[in-house]
């Protein structure tokens, strides 16, 4: 099963959806028609009453040694798989954050890392956020994170973020100068976009930063989230069960997808300027970002 504690990350919001635009197209997040029937109260997006704690100003949880053994059994695991299938930028990013394989680590210090390497900070949240708080703390380059950890049963498959997702799938990332300008360009794009320009960049969002490849000189690596803190997803995406696209966001923005097995379909960048670059010139085509 794929890593659903990219529900955080994605651009839902099952209580206050638009009715239908462009002749009746759809315009539903997937996670909102995935939820119809049966949704965990886990994934109920919420909106924030008021800023949440950023930085030095985020508290350290009280966790029990049963949380650390968790986060240790996960961090663990994914590190075992890791070598030679994720991309080189994630793995430079790993070291940049130095995480603790063995106690949960403080936000505040991953937060102050994150300041140093890419000018962003660390936003403590509840949980799934609605989307408009989500795309606000993107814009303003502070990475929403949960501080909780999922349970010894959720440890192949969780429906809620939880901070192992958002830490050691998410993190790393940001410590990369041209992915952390992205990712605040994405926020930005989001917070303008309407209609079905909303689901577009949720699929966009999907695709790339929760279940992007990259091709590297030695062959496809994992770049995405919601593969690298998943470990089915790990060894899935790069097998020959998963259909790989070459990187267009054209064809990413239309292609609707799973969210609740592993993927089937995936897309391949050349590079990061390719990502920045295809973003862009997409964005300009739908009107936004004008300013940006
Ligand atoms: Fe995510």
């Amino acid at each position: 099963m794929s890593d659903l504690q990219s529900t955080q990350d994605a651009p839902s919001d099952v209580s206050d959806h638009d009715e239908p635009v462009d002749g009746g197209e759809d315009d539903r997040s997937a996670y909102e028609k995935a939820s119809e029937d049966d949704i965990d109260p886990r994934c109920i997006p919420q909106s924030l009453d008021e800023a949440p704690p950023t930085g030095d100003d985020i508290p350290y949880p009280d966790y029990d040694e049963d949380d650390h053994d968790i986060w240790s059994a996960l961090v663990e695991r994914q590190m075992e798989q890791l070598p030679g299938r994720a991309c080189a930028a994630y793995e430079r990013g790993l070291d940049v954050l130095g995480i603790d394989a063995e106690r949960i680590p403080p936000l505040a210090d991953l937060s102050r890392r994150l300041e140093d390497a890419t000018n962003w900070e660390v936003a403590r949240i509840p949980g799934l956020l609605h989307e408009k708080d989500f795309f606000n703390l993107l814009a303003n380059r502070q990475f929403p994170s949960t501080d909780y950890v999922r349970g010894w049963d959720e440890l192949d498959y969780t429906p809620a973020p939880d901070c192992f997702h958002d830490i050691f799938g998410h993190m790393p990332m940001l410590t990369q100068p041209e992915f952390a300008d992205f990712y605040q360009l994405f926020g930005q794009a989001a917070l303008e976009a309407e209609g079905t320009d909303r689901p577009r960049l949720e699929r966009f969002h999907w695709f790339t930063v929760e279940f992007g490849l990259l091709s590297e000189t030695e062959g496809t690596r994992l770049f995405g989230a919601g593969i690298v803190s998943s470990n089915d997803e790990v060894t899935h995406a790069l097998s020959d069960e998963v259909t790989k696209h070459p990187f267009d966001p054209e064809h990413i923005t239309e292609k609707d997808y799973e969210v609740y097995n592993l993927q089937d379909e995936l897309f391949v960048m050349e590079s990061f300027e390719q990502l920045v670059d295809g973003f862009r010139s997409w964005t300009s085509e739908k009107g936004l970002l004008n300013g940006a």
